[in-house]
């Protein structure tokens, strides 16, 4: 199986040390092939694999660990290496391209006879999801004048990360989606939400979740409540944002399939208050009282005027809308850039990655643990900790993407930007790499590095087979200082006939213990 023993470290790999080099490095005794890259064909129908994959997620076909549907994120273009540069404003055809590269890919893989992980491109599933797909809006905002009574709208873009449901669907999660919506000429209030896809069924109509908010949403985490309620925790990648989770009203139920899907548009939202360890519901009750007190003052972390907050909060659907902002009325805590959040498969512990906030000193990050209490993902109340923190010490800075492994090892991937790595005081991490670093045991909070990325790009999206015996991972952006196009900055994946850097997403597999 992947990853090692607590209690046996060394045992399972040797950890490498942190690299500059344009290539994709792993550990002595473990390998990679790249499933598939910007521009291949991923179906019949000649569709093709969009730009910067982010999010992965393995569903297996007939649970198997050798095939299976791949959800892969495309979060955003380049003008250097798709659309084009802009003049004045982007054609037609430069947005046609833009949003065609974002969304997600279905592709189906395998695993041949040799161990060697393939895409296949006559399967009956892969298809694209783009940023020109009709979504249907559902839950609370849906059809209100919040969305301007949008019932339909167009695409998904910006996608970073996002989450398995347990009912075998995907959720992906819109990031930052300001850029492109005003490239597009395109309404902003129907983008930054978690879309839902389910990979298997092209019937299923694929959604927007109006109930878990609208900001720049990284991923989510599912669990259950003790009493069976759904419960989704979910971050907001901006400086000085909070941390969330959804309740439904309705209870989980496994026979209901993909119907739970519906539990996801009754609920409540919650921020967090890491003074006071409590969550806070999100009432459009509770921002109307504060707005209609002559004496409260709006946070300065807010850059709306009181009487704009009054104008927009009018009913709950302008909570979904503006969650940021009711949050902070509300009085959640403003924290370091909120990436991934991960439960702990033992004690439902959860990890929110912090990867950085420059406007506090906090240049290398922090990944926090949180205690719901009474080990209930419904509960009111929690306690937190820093469970590691970046720097030279640790080894690691800007963590980001988070994933567990069924010996309870965190698996981190980092995003120190491409224009500051290498340098200054991010110079002794090299390029982004993968770490891992166990929860419990003698190592307990120890950074071992897995893996390093090529040249400017970032890993993201590590997801396991369910017997761990592959490791899927994302490679995003490298190349992305290139600012003339016949002299890349990467040439990574190094693939015969390429003349460009190709964000890909490769298989790692090399495990035998
Ligand atoms: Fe797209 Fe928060 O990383
Ligand atoms: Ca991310
Ligand atoms: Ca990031
Ligand atoms: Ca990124």
């Amino acid at each position: 199986l992947f990853g090692y023993k607590t209690n046996k470290v060394s045992g399972y790999f040797t950890p490498i040390a942190p690299i500059k080099e344009d290539l994709l490095t792993l550990p002595s005794g473990y390998q990679y092939h790249v499933v598939a890259a910007f521009g291949d064909v991923i179906n019949q129908n000649g569709d093709t694999f969009g730009f910067n994959n982010d999010f992965t997620v393995y569903f297996p076909i007939e649970g198997s660990n050798n095939r299976g549907l791949l959800w892969v994120n495309h979060e955003y273009s380049s003008e250097v290496f798709v659309h084009g540069k802009k003049v004045g404003t982007y054609t037609k055809e430069q947005i046609d391209i833009m949003l065609y590269n974002q969304g997600g890919s279905i592709i189906e893989v395998y695993r041949d006879e040799a161990g060697v992980w393939k895409m296949d491109t006559s399967s009956q599933y892969a298809r694209r999801v783009t940023g020109l797909t009709p979504f249907k809006m559902v839950g609370i905002a849906a059809g209100t004048a919040s969305v301007n009574n949008a019932t339909q709208v167009q695409g998904t873009f910006a996608n970073c990360s996002g989450g398995m449901t347990l009912w075998n669907t995907l959720l992906s999660c819109e990031e930052n989606f300001e850029e492109t919506s005003a490239d597009c000429g395109l309404d902003p209030t129907h983008y930054g939400w978690v879309v839902e896809v389910d990979p298997f069924d092209s019937s299923f109509e694929i959604r927007k979740h109006t109930n878990l908010g609208r900001f720049n949403h990284e991923n989510t985490a599912m669990g259950l409540a003790n009493d069976g309620k759904i419960v989704v925790y979910m971050g907001d990648d901006k400086k000085d944002a909070c941390i969330y989770k959804f309740i439904s009203n309705g209870i989980y139920s496994a026979a209901a399939g993909k119907a739970n899907s519906d539990l996801l548009t009754d609920g409540t939202l919650y921020a967090a208050d890491l003074k006071k360890g409590k969550w806070i519901a999100l009432t459009i009750e509770a921002v109307q009282k504060l707005l209609n007190d002559d004496a409260y003052k709006v946070p300065a972390l807010i850059t709306k005027k009181k009487d704009e907050l009054k104008a927009i909060f009018l009913t709950q659907a302008d909570i979904a809308v503006y969650t940021h902002e009711a949050a902070i009325m509300l009085g959640a805590s403003p924290t370091d850039r909120p990436e991934d959040i991960e439960i702990c498969p033992f004690d439902k512990t959860f990890f929110v990655a912090h990867t950085n906030n420059d406007n506090h000193g906090n240049i290398h990050g922090h990944i926090t643990r949180f205690f719901e209490k009474d080990a209930d993902h419904g509960a009111m109340d929690f306690d937190f900790e820093i469970f590691a923190a970046g720097g030279r010490q640790s080894g690691f800075s800007a963590p980001d993407n988070l994933t567990f492994d069924s010996n309870g090892n965190l698996w981190t991937v980092t995003d120190i930007s491409s224009s500051s790595m290498n340098k200054g005081v991010h110079t002794s991490f090299g390029n982004n790499g993968m770490f891992i670093i166990p929860v419990a045991g003698p190592d307990k909070g120890v950074a071992l590095q897995f893996a390093s990325a090529p040249t400017d790009a970032e890993l993201t999206g590590p997801w396991f087979t369910p017997d761990e015996s592959t490791l899927f991972l994302a490679v995003q952006h490298p190349g992305e200082n290139t600012t003339d196009v016949t002299k890349p900055t990467s040439m990574w994946p190094h693939r015969a006939g390429d003349t460009i850097p190709r964000p890909a997403v490769v298989a790692i597999t090399g495990f035998t213990f």
